[in-house]
């Protein structure tokens, strides 16, 4: 009778597992309950049957059938939750309306996104993009640029020197005399790229990135140097952009001018970014000197034309008010995401 019971539990527990998992809607698993855990159900019904057996055999039957019970129970809330407790939405354990995991879309860096944006404003008015070495050559980078060796131009800028010839380019400027030296004018170009200066604070990278502009023609003036420049800043600033031409000197251009705006931030009345002067100087520009022409057989006496070059990252930081250079290089996401 003893190894009776025992089978009997095993048996039980058996067809009631196998009930269950066939168990597949509400009623089936009520019709479950009833069946095996009900008041008149087979569970109680065995437990029923343990008093008639001898007193030895009691207690050890007795703590196999409310095991069996508990078993039983457990599997069934289970059951129950996988097909109602949460309508069907849990499956296997998993709930299958919980939102998922949004796959993050990425965008372009602030300085991809001004550079893209300055382009386009000179695409517009008929200029096309090239690309020039972010290694140069001393020549295309100095010399043709009408900064020849001893010139105190060169200390303007920090240069790392890759060799006596060679170096990174200090800035876009030599992409001019490349596109010069490749086609006769009429010539209108926008060049976007990396520069290299040794120099690191809170206005300046060892890289950054410059916009040069080069437009050569016959009968270009310097009237047409100016209109092309408002006309940018004021697309890229706003129609209401006061724009101011300062008297500079650049040894590739002559006359040259340095282009300030109206201040951003104070809208002219004075504040620390601008200095306390109200203006802020966004590009250096100017006519073509006649020596640069000497270096790419173009005829000064036919062809005149203007050009200019502006820093990427700062015209960034003054777009979106960003006081720290570095910023940009940085990777940090959550400066990166709110542009
Ligand atoms: N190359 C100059 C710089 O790095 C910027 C510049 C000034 C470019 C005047 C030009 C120009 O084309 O005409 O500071």
């Amino acid at each position: 009778m003893g190894i009776g019971i025992k089978e009997q539990i095993k048996e039980l527990e058996t067809k009631a597992l196998k009930d269950l998992d066939e168990a597949k809607d509400a009623a089936a698993l009520e019709r479950f309950r009833i069946t095996y855990l009900g008041k008149k159900g087979l569970v109680t019904g065995l437990m029923r049957t343990l008093g008639k057996l001898p007193a030895a055999e009691r207690p050890e039957a007795g703590k196999q059938a409310n095991e069996l019970k508990k078993r039983l129970a457990e599997r069934f809330e289970q059951r129950k939750k996988e097909i109602e407790g949460d309508g069907a939405k849990v499956f296997r354990g998993i709930d299958v309306t919980l939102p998922g995991r949004k796959p993050e879309l990425g965008h372009l860096h602030p300085i991809t996104q001004t550079i893209q944006d300055i382009c386009d404003i000179f695409q517009r008015m008929g200029f096309r993009i090239v690309k020039g070495p972010n290694v140069e050559l001393d020549y295309y980078n100095f010399e043709a640029l009408n900064i020849p060796k001893d010139h105190p131009a060169r200390d303007m800028q920090d240069t790392f020197y890759i060799s006596d010839k060679i170096l990174l380019r200090t800035h876009t400027s030599p992409i001019q005399i490349r596109v010069m030296e490749a086609q006769k004018p009429p010539v209108s170009i926008i060049a976007p790229g990396k520069v290299y200066r040794r120099d690191s604070d809170v206005s300046h990278t060892p890289m950054f990135h410059q916009i040069e502009g080069l437009l050569v023609d016959r009968g270009v003036s310097f009237a047409d140097l100016k209109g092309t420049l408002v006309s940018f800043v004021h697309q890229m600033f706003g129609k209401r952009t006061e724009v101011r031409f300062r008297p500079s000197f650049f040894p590739f251009t002559e006359p040259s001018a340095e282009v300030d705006i109206q201040c951003v931030l104070c809208s002219g009345s004075g504040c620390r970014t601008c200095g306390h002067t109200g203006w802020l100087e966004i590009l250096g520009s100017g006519m073509v000197d006649p020596a640069v022409y000497g270096f790419v057989d173009y005829d000064p006496e036919v062809y005149t034309g203007f050009a200019f070059g502006m820093g990427v990252e700062r015209i960034a930081m003054l777009r979106y008010g960003i006081d720290d250079i570095q910023m940009f290089f940085k990777n940090e996401m959550r400066f990166l995401r709110q542009f």
